[in-house]
């Protein structure tokens, strides 16, 4: 039987392995939401999270995972009569579609297949056919191991159609990759921090523009645990408008100064290197599942050219090694197979990992 005390060492793409040092975090004397150490602990936080994200505009700490972030972005940022424009790339952008649907808003699709990009043109192309309040994308999509030309995409944005509002899914794209909100001209971005910032799952980071905070005002219904507007009023105190989960504030704090004591520069070329490493390994053994002008610095789908029996590769390295990868995602569960490199994996545990892998497949 399995033993969830002593769990295997993650190469999913998240949650993904922690430090032990970060853990530790987790296990501090716990504070007051409402005293003043936490309102230091929280402010520290998001300044340097703002630092991370290159905003001056607003960084909120959201109780939830970022699927909770999809739904706030849409109660906030659309109104009832209006209509996003969801791109849809994969399972995740897809779901951001699903979510907007559940909350009443009115929908379009902009759908390519599983595995190809969004590019500019088919945006552009798109948006020149309606009248959109906002568009949403994904920075990277996890179930394809994609990353979207998101700045080239903003570009356009930015030059042609300035009132649209730019919704980004960057659940595993945050911190592993190039993200510069302010000058993207986003309004909102986020992330759970299982992902690259390399915590255990329960806690969302979400910047958001001050144009959408102003037009939030406006939009009635916007919901209660989402409501921009109280975690805004709740943020001016440095708190937040519920309990937070506040173990996982003190593990954020404690990465996010590890990530700027790295610089960010740093960080991302960081991700490119494993990536590269991983892609190489890729292409000799199998292939990549992801075109690859637009592979994944923080996880690659390879595809499962040599139809190995992924499932009991994966087994094995958890019964030999206690070590587990990821599978494949959705409806290319069996095409495709995946390998976190964010967050605290580093190359070396890559290579071992990736050696542990061919030593099956001999
Ligand atoms: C791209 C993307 N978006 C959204 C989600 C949903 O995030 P969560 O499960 O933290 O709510 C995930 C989860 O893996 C994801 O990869």
């Amino acid at each position: 039987m399995t033993d969830w005390k002593n769990p295997p060492k993650l190469f999913i793409p998240g949650p993904v392995h922690v430090l032990p040092e970060v853990l530790e975090q987790l296990s501090r004397p716990t504070l007051g939401h409402r005293g003043k150490e936490y309102s230091q602990l929280h402010s520290e936080t998001v300044g340097m999270l703002k630092e991370i994200l290159y905003t001056q505009q607003n960084v909120f700490l959201s109780t939830s995972s970022a699927s909770g972030v999809w739904e706030g972005s849409i109660l906030n940022g659309v109104k009832m009569d209006e209509t996003v424009l969801c791109t849809m790339c994969g399972a995740f952008s897809d779901k951001y579609a699903d979510v907007a649907r559940a909350c009443g808003r009115q929908v379009e699709e902009l759908k390519v297949e599983w595995g190809q990009a969004i590019t500019p043109e088919m945006v552009d192309k798109k948006l020149a056919e309606g009248k959109y309040a906002a568009v949403t994308m994904v920075y990277n999509e996890t179930s394809t191991g994609l990353t979207n030309p998101v700045y080239e995409i903003s570009e356009m944005l930015r030059d042609k159609y300035p009132d649209i509002l730019i919704f980004v899914d960057a659940v595993s794209g945050m911190v592993g990759l190039p993200l510069h909100f302010d000058q993207l001209g986003w309004d909102v971005v986020f992330a759970s921090v299982q992902k690259a910032f390399a915590i255990p799952p329960g806690l969302a980071v979400f910047a958001v523009s001050n144009r959408l905070m102003e037009k939030s005002k406006t939009v009635p219904n916007r919901g209660y645990y989402f409501d921009f507007q109280q975690f805004a009023k709740s943020d001016a105190k440095n708190q937040t408008p519920t309990t937070p989960v506040i173990p996982h504030i003190m593990a954020l704090h404690y990465q996010c100064g590890r990530l700027l004591k790295e610089g960010m520069e740093n960080v991302w070329e960081r991700h490119k290197k494993m990536a590269e490493f991983v892609r190489g390994w890729a292409k000799e053994n199998f292939a990549l599942f992801a075109p690859e002008p637009y592979a994944s610095n923080t996880l690659t789908a390879v595809k499962n050219t040599r139809e190995i029996k992924v499932g009991e590769v994966i087994k094995a390295l958890q019964e030999k090694h206690n070590t587990v990868f990821g599978n494949g995602y959705g409806k290319i569960k069996d095409l495709t197979f995946r390998i976190a490199h964010m967050g605290d994996i580093t190359l070396d545990d890559l290579k071992e990992l990736l050696g542990w892998i061919d030593d099956e497949l001999k």
